[in-house]
């Protein structure tokens, strides 16, 4: 039987020899390899014999088998092969064709016009700092102006954060606004002071077209001599021209912050309706995107500047709304849904 297993061997090697394609290899696999194949043949018989030929001839039956199988392994990819590169040279494959396209990864939109808007800042002489998203009450709200139990804190619903001192106060928030940044810019330099602060805020509410718990604002502040409302209004009106083109409207009324003095409010009107009343625009026709004022004399004073010989001015806006002036998106739920319909277009 031995002598048997060696034939096989050597005549199915023989015969792989002169197999010239796919098809004739699946005969060659079938003839010797198959269910009914000479190998297979010579493992069936091995029930009738002795146990100890069994063992001899079965671990000698399986060698030629793998053998056999990893010579058919290598006679199948040099076939593929050959194919291959027939079909190059026959031009069935078109080799001009374009690969398939790599998926390339893009930056978010807010992320784009975070920087587009700092850039149109860092262009009028402002620098780009950033600061913590968990902030102490003191530079949230006061150092801004904002004491404790001051009505004023309810314009932004807080989310305060699981932190208790010895005496039982809370002091530890996710910031509401990027506004602590003014404090810690100004806690650390002496003027002139300009610089624009991008980051993530957040606030305790329900969501809607135009509202988020989680989104992003871009803070501004100026601080210097002879800092004047014509400035704040200069800077303004120039990145709304930047940003928006010539033929926006802006708007300027007045408004409140405790941290400016006077404060006002900047609105464009509204991409969607053209001002006529929409749902992004609340039927009002514009859209606030800003907040600002000159910076109040409490808060240049508690930072340890002389508010009789420097003035100057903030601003506070809300980047998703401009992308959404900019791209006519009525729906600010679409940003961080993290629908990939919605982010692809950018
Ligand atoms: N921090 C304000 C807010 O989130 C926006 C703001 C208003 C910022 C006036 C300012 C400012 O710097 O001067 O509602």
């Amino acid at each position: 039987m031995l002598k048997k297993l060696d034939e096989i061997k050597s005549k199915a090697i023989l015969e792989l020899g002169s197999v010239g394609g796919l098809n004739s290899l699946e005969d060659w696999r079938v003839r010797y390899l198959g269910r009914k194949g000479e190998l297979t043949n010579v493992l069936r018989g091995l029930a009738s014999l002795s146990l100890d030929e069994r063992k001899v001839i079965g671990a000698s039956a399986n060698e030629v088998k793998a053998l056999l199988e990893a010579h058919l392994e290598q006679k199948r990819a040099a076939l593929k092969e050959h194919e291959l590169s027939m079909s190059i040279e026959l031009g069935r494959i078109d080799v001009t064709l374009p690969g398939h396209p790599l998926p390339c990864g893009r930056l978010h939109p807010t992320t784009q016009i975070v920087r587009e808007i700092c850039a149109a800042f860092v262009a009028m002489g402002f620098q780009v700092v950033e600061g913590p998203e968990v902030e102490w009450d003191y530079y949230n709200f006061e150092a801004l102006n904002i004491p404790p139990y001051h009505p004023a804190r309810d314009m932004w619903a807080t989310l305060w954060i699981d932190y208790e001192t010895e005496t039982g106060e809370r002091p530890m928030l996710l910031r509401t606004h990027t506004s602590p940044m003014q404090i810690r810019v100004m806690e650390r330099t002496r003027p002139p002071v300009r610089v624009v602060v991008p980051g993530k805020v957040y606030r305790y509410e329900a969501t809607d077209a135009t509202h988020e718990s989680m989104f992003y604002q871009i803070e501004g502040l100026a601080v210097d001599e002879n800092i004047t409302l014509a400035d704040l209004k200069g800077t303004l009106y120039e990145f709304a021209r930047r940003l928006f083109g010539q033929e926006r409207k802006v708007r300027f009324r007045c408004d409140y912050f405790p941290f400016v003095e006077p404060g006002v409010e900047l609105a464009i009107d509204c991409f969607l309706c053209g001002g006529r009343g929409c749902r992004v625009c609340n039927e009002t026709g514009w859209i606030e995107i800003m907040g600002a004022g000159m910076v109040h004399p409490n808060v240049l004073k508690r930072v340890g500047y002389d508010p009789s010989i420097y003035t100057g001015f903030a601003f506070g806006l809300g980047v998703e709304r401009i992308i959404m002036l900019k791209y006519g998106i009525d729906d600010i739920r679409l940003f961080y849904g993290n629908d990939l319909r919605f982010l692809r277009q950018f």
